[in-house]
């Protein structure tokens, strides 16, 4: 049986915990590699890997640090063999604060760029030539709807929503670049996660499964798109 092999980073928990399990639980030929920045811990991740023996590779990848993503290649690639990558789901993110345009933390700007946007860009860099050996050729820039200027969301949240406005411009361009890859913007809604809060409209089983049907029927006609969860778009 041919494998698709999913590397997601912020595998550890909340969506991309979710996403890791349902990809094991609904198709054997799933294989994830679950990225995480710290594996020692990550329990929920070891108990997944004991029920689905040799279908889970739990890699230690701490997207803040670029030694660490330079370093996960390593161990990507020994998973990998002479195996391609079929999807890069560039999951992990922080939103550290509820800041606005004229009262924000100038460190705090800099960490999120670095890990909602510095870090998929540069994960897609090092991962592309393990892609080009994939059958699907996918990469999945996760971001939500407050990176829409269409949405006119207003104020809040800014660092965050630049961080991830600037990932759907580098989506934009990895589409325009190669294609014959498949590279998008997803939203997965409002979603009760640690970043998405208690009083999210979403459980995350529901995200994860409307990202998955999503990600099932793309083809690179559907690249370069804002997708949502449910299958919609958002405007840019
Ligand atoms: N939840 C929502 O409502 C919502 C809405 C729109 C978009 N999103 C997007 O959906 C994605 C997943 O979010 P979530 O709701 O599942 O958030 P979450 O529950 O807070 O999980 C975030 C994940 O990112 C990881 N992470 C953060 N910084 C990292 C780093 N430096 N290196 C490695 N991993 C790191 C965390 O790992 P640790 O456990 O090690 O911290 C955790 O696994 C994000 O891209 C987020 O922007 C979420």
């Amino acid at each position: 049986m041919a494998t698709t092999i999913w590397l997601i980073t912020g595998a550890n928990r909340g969506l991309g915990l979710e996403l890791t399990t349902q990809l094991l639980a609904t198709s054997p030929a799933n294989e994830v590699i679950a990225a995480c920045r710290n594996p020692a811990r990550a329990s929920d991740l070891h108990a997944l890997q004991a029920s689905a023996t040799g279908r889970v590779h739990v890699v230690p990848l701490d997207v803040s640090s670029e030694q660490s993503m330079r370093d996960s290649v390593r161990h990507v690639a020994d998973v990998l063999g002479e195996r391609g990558l079929d999807y890069l789901y560039n999951n992990a993110a922080i939103n550290p604060a509820f800041d606005s345009p004229f009262d924000f933390d100038y460190a705090t700007l800099l960490d999120v760029l670095q890990t909602n946007l510095a870090a998929p860009a540069l994960l897609a860099e090092l991962y592309y030539p393990f892609l080009l050996r994939g059958d699907n050729k996918t990469i999945v820039n996760v971001t939500t709807g407050l990176a829409s200027l269409g949405l006119d969301c207003g104020p809040k949240c800014t660092s965050y929503s630049i961080s991830k406005c600037a990932l759907n411009m580098l989506t934009y361009k990895q589409a325009r670049t190669r294609p014959d890859f498949t590279c998008i913007c997803m939203d997965p809604g409002w979603v009760k996660t640690a970043l998405g809060g208690e009083g999210a409209l979403l459980e995350t089983a529901d995200s994860a499964a409307g990202i998955l049907a999503v990600i099932s029927r793309l083809t690179p006609a559907d690249s370069g798109k804002f997708w949502r969860y449910n299958g919609t778009q958002h405007p840019w």
